[in-house]
């Protein structure tokens, strides 16, 4: 697996892919990886021929008060993870090749990024589809590969891609977990020993709304029931715990379309976020 730093070199393994008529597919992922990460790369792999894999951890999705400065860095080993999952090429920018002097555009899915993690972080979805939509107007893929573990973020990058017309299927994956139910997550790093034992609580909670509300309880009602439950195993702030419509994220009108509960809290310093569907 070769790693390159430039836009023009990316263009070129993908121009000599394209002449030959072959597939391509793209992982966008911020590092510190895990096997959450490398199932994203196996989709890829079952839906084209080639596949890249992106390690970019973009300044713009980070408020002035977040994690940037001290996000995992851990490029050579997440080199090593992509090599052996079968990744073909690793795209590894620096900040200025994605944001030269100058740049002065972002894209701003409307609507969709002001709630629930819109909400706490105005600014990020903007940041995010920023990033992707450069990303894939780069690599030009027919396919890109996000996790359900990031569901908002899923349905932005789906709207933002049909929106700006951009030909790539954008595929959604499911959420690894842990054996014990916590989403796998770069950000557990920063759980302590005792936090980490709590941290499946998130995942126990929602998957209990999500049976609540099967069996007829009001979605409205279980961000009470919920927030009492994490913090009485010792969250912090709960950010949101929803049952939304499952594609539109709005509230739920017409109880025979797919919802899905969704959930930020934090615990110690750490922000976890975790979704279900119900
Ligand atoms: P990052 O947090 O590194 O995640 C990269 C991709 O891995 C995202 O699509 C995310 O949903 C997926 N992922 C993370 N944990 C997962 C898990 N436990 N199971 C399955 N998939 C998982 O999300 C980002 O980076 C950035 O916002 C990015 C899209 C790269 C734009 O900068």
């Amino acid at each position: 697996m070769e790693t390159v730093r430039t836009i023009a070199e990316l263009r070129q393994h993908v121009r000599a892919w394209r002449k030959n008529d072959e597939s391509v597919g793209l992982v966008p992922t911020m590092g510190g990886l895990h096997a959450g990460h490398l199932s994203l790369v196996s989709h890829s792999k079952a839906h084209a021929k080639h596949t890249i894999a992106t390690l970019f951890v973009n300044p713009s999705q980070f408020a002035p008060h977040e994690d940037f400065a001290t996000y995992p860095r851990t490029e050579e080993a997440d080199q090593r993870m992509l090599a052996e999952a079968g990744t073909d090429l690793l795209f590894a920018p620096n900040v200025s090749e994605i944001y030269p002097d100058g740049h002065s555009t972002r894209v701003n899915v409307q609507g969709l990024s002001q709630i629930l993690e819109g909400e706490f972080r105005p600014d990020f979805f903007s940041g995010v589809a920023t990033v992707v939509a450069k990303l894939l107007l780069q690599a030009l893929p027919d396919v890109a590969v996000f996790g359900e573990k990031d569901y908002q973020q899923l349905c932005v990058i789906k709207t933002m891609a049909r929106d700006l017309d951009i030909p790539v299927n954008i595929i959604g994956a499911e959420t690894i977990r842990e054996d014990d139910g916590l989403a796998m997550s770069s950000r557990n790093q920063y759980l302590t020993a005792e936090e980490r034992k709590i941290a499946p609580v998130l995942y126990a909670a929602i998957t209990q709304v999500a049976a609540r509300v099967r069996k007829g309880e009001s979605p409205a009602s279980q961000r009470t029931w919920a927030e009492a439950k994490l913090t009485k195993a010792g969250f912090g702030a709960v950010d949101y715990v929803a049952v939304r419509d499952a594609q539109t994220l709005g509230p739920v009108r017409d109880a025979s379309r797919p919802a899905r509960v969704l959930a930020a809290a934090y615990l110690g310093r750490a922000r976890l976020i975790d979704n279900v569907a119900v």
